[in-house]
């Protein structure tokens, strides 16, 4: 290429999922029927009324063109009831929301809003890989702080407290937490707000997780003083199965959406209409959905864990989410070197932990978005191995 890339690509990899698709690819091309186990992408569709939705706003005339730069109000007003709904916070639908192509986009747009180069940031280990990327490509500083198991995966503000926080502006925390499954206790948002508060940081909540396979959703914003120092970006991706809609939100106080409306409105146009419209309707959705879902993901869920009990891996009983997330035996060298010989000798791909950070090395990590039937016959190509 004789166009040199921009110096922050050299700070940044391609997206390890990106790479590790190819390679599945490859050996699928080569004949292997290879079983993704990775990607926390929904299998199951929408609800009916949603596609139909979908379809019927669709025929409009009026439906194709540009649609504003903050989302129809009738979208905002779908998220701010389903805040007050299942949440409890109060968010006002013309100020307090913005509608976002997905929650991971949202993560670029904050982070651009309020991240100066060379500014601190703090991101969790493990924790998604993006808030890494991201703060990357912004040249920012990075201070990662540990989760550990013992400590219910929640952040040690001992530590934290000791850590130097003088140029520090965001915080990313994630729970319901990806990738352990982990919930918040009861006072982790207060102390995460009292946190934010007493050094000036910004604290950003990633909450695309709460409605699977956890009976209490919670929000970062119910905490008391939330929305002087907290936001929190959510996502219909994997409670609605519309993970490739592309439909997310960032809530919190006016001036912090503002802020990252200026970024989001010069870099995006808006949502389809139709979509937001069928966006509307999910939002709108009987509890009997998200019990439907959740009892599948339940059934799947037991035979992850049969296939964790035969690799000698542990795990936590009261973990939720998309993932069951299990430490692997004392025996075994590391989570990668697993990881490959499931690949390469059973045809299974499991995602190992390293890619979350240095603290997910001895943990894999399987995902709920497989039927029954693939995780049957995964589970017998690794007890085949095994034997
Ligand atoms: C913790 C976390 N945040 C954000 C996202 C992105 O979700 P969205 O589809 O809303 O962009 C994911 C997706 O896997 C995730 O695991």
């Amino acid at each position: 290429m004789i166009i040199k890339p921009a110096d922050r690509l050299q700070t940044v990899k391609e997206y390890y999922f990106s790479k590790k698709l190819k390679e599945i690819a490859r050996m699928r091309a080569e004949g292997k029927p290879v079983l993704n186990l990775g990607i926390g992408s929904p299998d199951r569709p929408p609800s009916e009324e949603v596609i139909q939705t979908l379809q019927q706003e669709a025929e409009k005339d009026h439906a194709h063109g540009y649609k504003g730069y903050t989302g129809l109000p009738e979208l905002r007003k779908g998220f701010s009831e389903w805040y007050e709904r299942y949440y409890d916070v109060n968010l006002d639908a013309e100020k307090e929301i913005l509608p976002l192509i997905g929650s991971k986009e949202g993560i670029l747009y904050i982070s651009m809003a309020f991240l100066n180069p060379g500014d601190g940031v703090l991101i969790p280990d493990p924790g998604y890989p993006t808030y890494q990327a991201v703060s990357q490509l912004m040249q920012a500083d990075i201070l990662t702080y540990d989760l550990d198991e013992q400590n219910n995966w929640a952040p040690d503000f001992r530590k934290l407290e000791q850590m130097d926080l003088t140029n520090v502006k965001l915080m990313w925390v994630n729970y319901p937490n990806m990738p352990t499954g982990a919930t918040a206790s009861e006072d982790l948002f207060d102390k995460l707000v009292e946190f934010g508060r007493k050094h000036h940081i910004l604290i950003c909540n990633d909450n695309p997780y709460s409605f699977i396979l956890n009976d209490n959703p919670r929000s970062i914003l119910e905490a008391d003083g939330a929305k002087e120092v907290a936001i929190e970006l959510n996502s219909l991706s994997k409670s609605h199965n519309m993970a490739g809609w592309r439909v997310g939100m960032l809530g919190g106080k006016e001036e912090y959406i503002q802020t990252v409306q200026k970024v989001n409105s010069n870099v995006h146009s808006g949502m389809f209409y139709a979509v937001q419209q069928a966006a509307v309707k999910a939002l709108q959705i009987e509890d009997e959905w998200y019990r439907e879902l959740n009892s599948m993901y339940q059934k799947r869920r037991a035979i992850v864990r049969e296939i964790f009990d035969l690799l000698n891996c542990t795990y936590s009983k009261d973990a939720t989410g998309l993932f069951v997330w299990a430490k692997i035996p004392e025996s075994a060298d590391d989570a990668e070197t697993l990881s490959e010989s499931i690949l390469h000798e059973a045809n299974v791909f499991i995602t190992p932990g390293f890619i979350f950070g240095e603290n997910g090395k001895r943990y894999l990590r399987i995902s709920l978005c497989s039927n029954e039937n693939d995780l049957q016959e995964a589970k017998s190509r690794i007890r085949q191995t095994i034997n």
